[in-house]
């Protein structure tokens, strides 16, 4: 019997009717119902302080250990990243710069990459516009990569988001579907390889 594969599902946004979340839902239900074991969280139920070296010497505030522990537990993610700007934005740089700090002297988190090296990512995006928010995924690949992620090559950027979700939450477009599906599969697949 295989074992389900723990995977963590986060979008970069916090806000109530966010495409980006929606998106992630979306993907946590197929990866669910592709067997794997979903942790999906809410970068909104983390009390994270925009980064400052300053303020990490007086203590790396705990939701961010919190969220170490979190990222260090899933052999892989489905990263779902709004576009500002044609880049990722400042919610999902400042986590990922607060996750991979090194916390120095500690016993468990003195090295930067821990939480993140192996990690076998896939990338989504969502946007009203017309590109879905491909640009942030093209800035968010090398970033992952140079954290030692392992980033899937196929990726998903859902164009015209406003018009994309059902009142039932669901992607309307069976296209759509099966190009989350694809990523979902994909990363699956890859983290049972290189963990099994
Ligand atoms: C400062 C700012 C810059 C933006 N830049 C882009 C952009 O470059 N490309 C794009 O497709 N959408 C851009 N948008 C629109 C966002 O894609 C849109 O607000 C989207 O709904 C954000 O994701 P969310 O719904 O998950 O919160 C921008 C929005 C803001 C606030």
């Amino acid at each position: 019997m295989i074992t389900p594969t723990p995977l963590l599902v986060f979008a970069g946004s916090t806000r109530a009717q966010s495409f980006n979340r929606q998106l992630a839902t979306q993907a946590a239900a197929l990866a669910k119902a592709a067997g794997a074991q979903v942790t999906h969280i809410e970068l909104a139920d983390f009390d994270v302080p925009l980064y400052n070296a300053d303020l990490e010497a007086k203590g790396t505030p705990r939701d961010v250990v919190r969220l170490k522990e979190i990222f260090h537990a899933h052999p892989a993610w489905l990263v779902v990243s709004p576009e500002y700007n044609g880049s990722y934005t400042a919610l999902m740089k400042n986590t990922i710069d607060w996750v991979s700090s090194p916390i120095k002297g500690d016993p468990v988190w003195s090295s930067g990459t821990k939480p993140f090296a192996g990690k076998v990512v896939g990338l989504l995006s969502a946007s009203p516009g017309a590109l879905g928010g491909l640009r942030s995924l093209s800035h968010l690949a090398p970033l992952l990569m140079n954290l030692q992620c392992w980033v899937a090559p196929k990726q998903f950027a859902l164009s015209k988001a406003g018009e994309a979700f059902g009142a039932d939450g669901q992607l309307v477009a069976e296209s759509s579907r099966a190009s989350v599906q694809g990523v979902v599969d994909q990363v699956l697949n890859a983290a049972q390889r290189l963990n099994g």
